[in-house]
């Protein structure tokens, strides 16, 4: 008999963790996917006291109700009849995601799930028991997936479609007619909608296009204060959905895989809330200038070009150097000192690109940019 689980054989390190591991302390960092900014100064501040005031226990499973109604307040301009019950406190959008595909997949199910990928996606819905079916979210248009590459992967057993946007690692963002278009695909085939919305705050030049809001009462979101309140480190998130039976499934999931949120932690959510409402905003104005700077020297360089992308804080440029696939390239450009993910880590369709995260300042975006030039220059014999 094998002494550990099938299911955690099956799974591997992701590839984005690979090269970070690789790195050492003096290369410029593309890597991860977290904001360079803290959390805002009030809510660590609510967090201690919060904790000098007794808050160190067990709160409901689903979290403080005053957080989860205001969390379904900040979401009313969608979904005006979502209250306290609609909304599942999490620790993090990584435990979201579990508890969705733990909550929704039976064995012997499949899920459809964009490539490039978010690479928990995948792991997730084995561990769940179920297969993971990739769509194809190309370069070539603009890294949204066609209607024709949904239909041709869905069957009888297709449970869910996973969407994010904005994306990681693309950076893609939907309008409201690419949006209406997957969300009749997924009425269409009676599918579950999950939607990894955890960037939904750091959006340019556009209006965050989101799946709630649209009547279809399958549809669960999925989203986290990682990002929105640069709080990686805290692991705090909520699941949330107009579905109320779907909630109480998703609740009775959560007590068993967390029991609850983390109480001061709640607090301080609650009260960057209130006291820091347009943090994510003011943080996405830097995120915005630096996501100039690099696409601009990036698209300046021979052999790489990139879309602009108008969310989250990724960039995923084309890069063309005559015989080296992504990974060599990312190992060649470590060796020159710059750290970023090759694009096979996110799924086979993204070979041929590198994830640049623009968590870095502008004067490190500059440097590494420049590090960047001169390798390609150097590999491609410019
Ligand atoms: C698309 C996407 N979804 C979910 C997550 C999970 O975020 P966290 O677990 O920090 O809330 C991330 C983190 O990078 C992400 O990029």
């Amino acid at each position: 008999m094998d002494e550990y689980s099938e299911r955690v054989l099956a799974i591997q390190p992701t590839g984005v963790r690979k090269m970070f591991d690789m790195a050492g302390d003096d290369v410029i960092s593309f890597g991860l996917g977290e904001p360079d900014f803290q959390p805002p100064k009030v809510a660590i501040d609510a967090m201690h006291q919060a904790m000098l005031s007794g808050h160190n226990k067990y709160t409901t499973t689903a979290g403080l109700p005053v957080l989860r109604q205001k969390i379904a307040e900040s979401l009313s301009h969608l979904e005006p009849e979502m209250g306290e019950e609609n909304v599942c406190m999490t620790m993090s959008g990584t435990n979201a995601l579990l508890n969705c595909f733990l909550t929704l997949v039976n064995p012997g199910s499949n899920v459809l799930l964009p490539e490039p990928y978010f690479p928990l996606y995948g792991p997730d819905v084995l561990i769940a028991g179920g297969e993971a079916k990739y769509y194809p979210c190309l370069f070539e248009n603009e890294f949204v997936p066609t209607i024709e590459s949904l239909e041709s992967l869905v069957d009888d057993k297709t449970v869910a479609i996973l969407y994010n946007f904005p994306s990681n690692p693309t950076g893609a963002t939907l309008t409201a007619e690419q949006r209406d278009d997957l969300l009749d695909f997924a009425k269409r085939h009676q599918l579950w909608i999950i939607t990894d919305e955890v960037y939904d705050r750091i959006v340019y030049d556009v209006e965050h296009v989101s799946f709630l809001g649209t009547g279809y009462n399958r549809t669960l979101m999925i989203n986290s204060f990682s990002k929105t309140f640069a709080m990686t480190g805290w692991r705090i998130g909520y699941i949330c959905s107009p579905n109320n039976e779907a909630m109480s499934q998703i609740i009775k999931m959560q007590y068993y895989i967390t029991a609850c949120s983390n109480d001061a932690m709640q607090y301080a959510v609650l009260t960057a809330f209130d006291e820091a409402s347009t943090y994510p905003e003011e943080m996405a104005k830097e995120f915005q200038s630096r996501r100039d700077l690099i696409c601009s020297r990036l698209n300046s360089m021979p052999g790489v070009s990139c879309h602009i992308p108008k969310g989250a804080f990724y960039v995923f440029p084309k890069v063309e150097v005559p015989g080296m696939n992504s990974q060599e390239l990312a190992i060649e450009l470590l060796k020159g000192g710059v750290l970023s993910s090759p694009g096979s880590a996110f799924g086979e369709s993204g070979e041929g690109h590198l994830r640049f995260a623009y968590t870095v300042s502008r004067e490190d975006i500059s440097l590494g940019m420049d590090k960047v030039e001169s390798v390609l220059k150097r590999l491609r014999g410019d």
